[in-house]
């Protein structure tokens, strides 16, 4: 039998081969989506590949529309991809435009559709837009280079108000009103303009041994903020189910509460509720089901695998729910 410390260390070199950026519970997202011969499918946020490349060796026939804003992303995994020919189609367009992206490429209907939300570590660890606190880099953020509004934008001309309520919604973050007024002061003395100056006066007034959630906290809220990320996933959630056609999966890998949130009351909203039979509301219910157009596949979020996690630790936080058009 396979020893737990192996399976660690062959996940880890297998994983390696690629390492724009480790997909985290690819196995499971791909077999979620029920891939059907000669249907249509979406990787809403492509990446490094990873997804797409799975799909596309497992799809017979079928064909494969992936989405990404990010220049680097699409270079890599197009050039990754690009052994299965008119099989699979970038389309450099954020998901929020999912119908018209679609559209434009003829595509009226779809078979399923993943999205594996956030970044990929690549966009992480590298200097080029700023995401990180551990780099130094100019503040940044966009994911999309058209988009007209960078962090460091938002950082000089926010509100203390603003400020507070997008590190209090996006990140979460405790001290959101004092962090606010921190950088509202410093800005009248210097401009914040790189990933290093907010990072520094972020913490200022902050305990050694706290500073890194916090700025887990408030970097994640100003990248949230900047990309527009959980308005972007409402709007293409909407658009993902009149897209799919009956048995269609939707799969969503989320890495923080708030994407969670969405997926869930979006897919709970949408799905058959929960019958009390005899009672008044159970008719009500059973009226409301007729109209139901998602069916729960998971009604508790898939989670990584201990070697997964080991192997991987960005997959620490991930959840994967999938839901089934009726
Ligand atoms: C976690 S990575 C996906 C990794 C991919 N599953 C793989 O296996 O390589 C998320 C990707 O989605 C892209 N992304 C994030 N939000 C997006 C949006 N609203 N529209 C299109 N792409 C988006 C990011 O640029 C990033 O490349």
């Amino acid at each position: 039998m396979t020893k737990p410390s192996e399976k660690v260390s062959s996940l880890k070199t297998k994983l390696r081969e690629h390492d724009y950026h480790i997909p985290v519970l690819a196995e499971e997202a791909v077999e979620a989506l029920d891939l059907r011969a000669g249907a249509t499918y979406v990787d809403a946020t492509l990446g490094g590949g990873g997804y797409a490349e799975l799909i596309l060796e497992r799809l017979h026939d079928g064909r494969l529309y992936g989405f990404d804003t990010d220049p680097q992303a699409m270079t890599y995994a197009t050039e990754r991809l690009k052994r299965f020919g008119n099989r699979f189609t970038l389309v450099a367009e954020n998901f929020s435009h999912l119908k018209e992206a679609l559209t434009a490429n003829h595509v009226t209907s779809i078979n399923g559709i993943v999205y594996d939300l956030g970044v990929s570590s690549r966009q992480l660890d590298t200097t080029s837009v700023g995401l990180s606190y551990r780099f130094d880099a100019p503040l940044d953020m966009r994911l999309d280079p058209r988009l007209r509004r960078n962090a460091a934008d938002i950082i000089s001309t926010a509100s203390i108000e603003e400020l507070k309520t997008i590190f209090g919604t996006f990140g979460e973050e405790p001290m959101s009103g004092r962090i606010a007024r921190w950088i509202v002061e410093e800005r009248k003395k210097k401009p914040i303009r790189t990933t290093f100056d907010l990072a520094k006066v972020a913490v200022q007034g902050i305990r050694e041994d706290k500073r890194n959630a916090t700025l887990s906290r408030i970097f994640q809220a100003l990248r949230i903020k900047v990309n527009d990320e959980l308005g972007s996933l409402e709007r293409s959630l909407e658009q993902a189910l009149e897209l799919l056609e009956k048995n269609g999966r939707i799969v969503v890998v989320s890495y923080h509460s708030l994407e969670d949130r969405i997926v869930k009351d979006f897919f709970f909203a949408h799905a058959k509720p929960k019958v009390e039979t005899g009672s008044l509301e159970s008719l009500k219910q059973s009226i409301d089901e007729e109209k139901a157009q998602l069916k729960l596949i998971t009604k508790k979020p898939i989670v990584a695998s201990e070697e997964e996690v080991a192997a991987n630790p960005r997959a620490r936080s991930a959840k994967m729910r999938v839901a089934e058009k009726k």
